[in-house]
This record gives structure tokens, sequence and C-alpha cells, in this order.
């Protein structure tokens, strides 16, 4: 592992970090969700306090997790809420990370109330697209901005994991992509985690199997290394 988790590396950087699932609402008692703990943005948002960094994390839905000391915390819970907070902290910071699991789709109707059990057959759920944050905020990105992904993929019989991760990393324009391998007990509400770290310019560093914090070492090692060649 390279980079040192107390050394003052982020000192004086603005870091805004998505993390968690968001939830997409039904009615005013449920919702549509995903497994994301969290886990892997929060160890992004401790390890860039330990470095120096003043952090705003967005946190969706999570597993329960203390909140690291010197964070900032701005709690949403849909998409587009998570959208609107990232654009209002991306505004202002050096560095955005989106490890936040955001939902592809969300129901197109919200009931005001509750959706009651009938005799018929319940009506289908019918999903919009939701906005693609992280591509909004690379077109939006300030002068100077590192932007970094995350991609959580399985892989399937004509794609592998990184070829997948390359091509994610192409569509969304960022400049880092974190890859991860997930299913099989892989990534999800996990203490560990290994991947790959893509670079828009090509490179490619496998990040060996470990704690959360050592995954978020590597990328901030990563992001530190593009702020002071854009210095
Ligand atoms: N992301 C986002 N907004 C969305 C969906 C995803 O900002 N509506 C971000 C995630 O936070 C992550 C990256 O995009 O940093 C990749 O998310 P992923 O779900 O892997 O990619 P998708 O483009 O949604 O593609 P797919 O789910 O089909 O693999
Ligand atoms: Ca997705």
């Amino acid at each position: 592992v390279r980079g040192d988790a107390l050394e003052r590396t982020l000192e004086g950087v603005h870091v805004a970090i998505s993390a968690g699932g968001t939830r997409e609402p039904l009615d005013p008692v449920r919702f549509i969700g995903n497994r994301s703990s969290g886990k892997q943005g929060y160890a992004l948002a401790r390890v860039a306090a330990q470095r120096g960094a003043r952090v705003t994390l967005v946190a969706g839905n999570t597993a329960d997790l203390a909140t690291p000391s010197g964070v900032d915390l701005v709690r949403v819970g849909s998409a587009v809420e998570l959208r609107d907070a990232m654009h209002k902290v991306a505004a202002d910071a050096d560095v955005v990370v989106m490890a936040a699991a955001v939902a592809d789709f969300r129901p197109v109707s919200l009931t005001g109330h509750k959706i009651k059990k009938t005799d018929s057959d319940p009506d289908p759920i019918v999903l919009t697209k939701n906005p693609d944050v992280l591509v909004e905020l690379v077109s939006s990105r300030r002068q100077g901005q590192v932007i970094v992904g995350f991609a959580a993929e399985t892989g399937d019989e004509t794609t592998s994991v990184l070829d997948y991760g390359r091509a994610k990393l192409k569509r969304k324009g960022c400049d880092l992509l974190v890859v991860n391998a997930v299913g099989d007990g892989k990534a999800f509400e996990q203490e560990d985690n290994a991947g790959w770290l893509l670079s828009r310019e090509g490179a490619e560093a496998s990040i060996p199997h470990g704690p959360k914090t050592q995954v978020a070492s590597v990328v901030w090692d990563a992001v530190t290394a593009r702020l002071t060649a854009s210095q």
C-alpha cells in the first residue's frame, strides 16, 4: 500500500463524497432500494479527513455507520435529492467522488397516500430513468476539479469485469474509476474490497484485496498525484 493515512497530503483541499444507496419512494411508506452499505464512501471520507481535507459527505441510506470525525454530513433519500446535494457541494469542491449506489430508475408516480391492497391484481410499477449524476458532474466540472467514479460489475459470458469498467470510464468521462467485482459475497455490505483503479489516460492499477480504508488510501494517493500535477 502506498501512502500513509496520517500524512496531511490533502490539507486545504475540499472533497465532496457521495455514499450509500438511494431510496426511490413508491408511496409514503415504501421505496425501491439497494444493498449498498455506504462503507466504502465512509472509508473514503475518514481517510480524506485524516489527510487534512475538508470533507462533505452526502449520504443516502447506509448501514449503521458512525460519521467520521471532522466530516460534514448531508443526508439524502432519493437519487434526485442526491443529485441536488452533490451539485451544490461540487460547486465548491476540488475533488468529487461518487461512491454512492444511485438508483438507475425511479417510479414514475409517487402516490401521496399509502397504496392499499384490493381484491384485484396490483398495478405494475412503471419506472423512469434517473439522471446520471456522475455524467452531470463531469459536464459541469470546475477548472482543475478531479472527479472519481465507482463501478460495481459482475461481468458476464461475453464481457469481463475489467472490460465493463474500461467502457464505463469512457462513457462517464471522469478522471479515475474504481472498478469492483460484485456478486458471490464480494464488495456489497463487506468490510473488504478489491478491484482496479483506471485513469482516463489509460493507466490501470490493480487494488489489492483489503479493508475499505486501504482502497480509500489508494484512491487518495491517485487523486493527490493528479492535484499536484495540475498545479
Ligand atoms: N451514478 C450516478 N448516477 C446514476 C447512476 C450511477 O452518478 N444515476 C454513478 C455511481 O455513483 C458510480 C458510477 O456512476 O460512481 C457508476 O455507477 P454504475 O451503476 O456502475 O453505472 P451505470 O452507468 O448506472 O451503469 P450500469 O448500472 O448499467 O452498470
Ligand atoms: Ca447503475
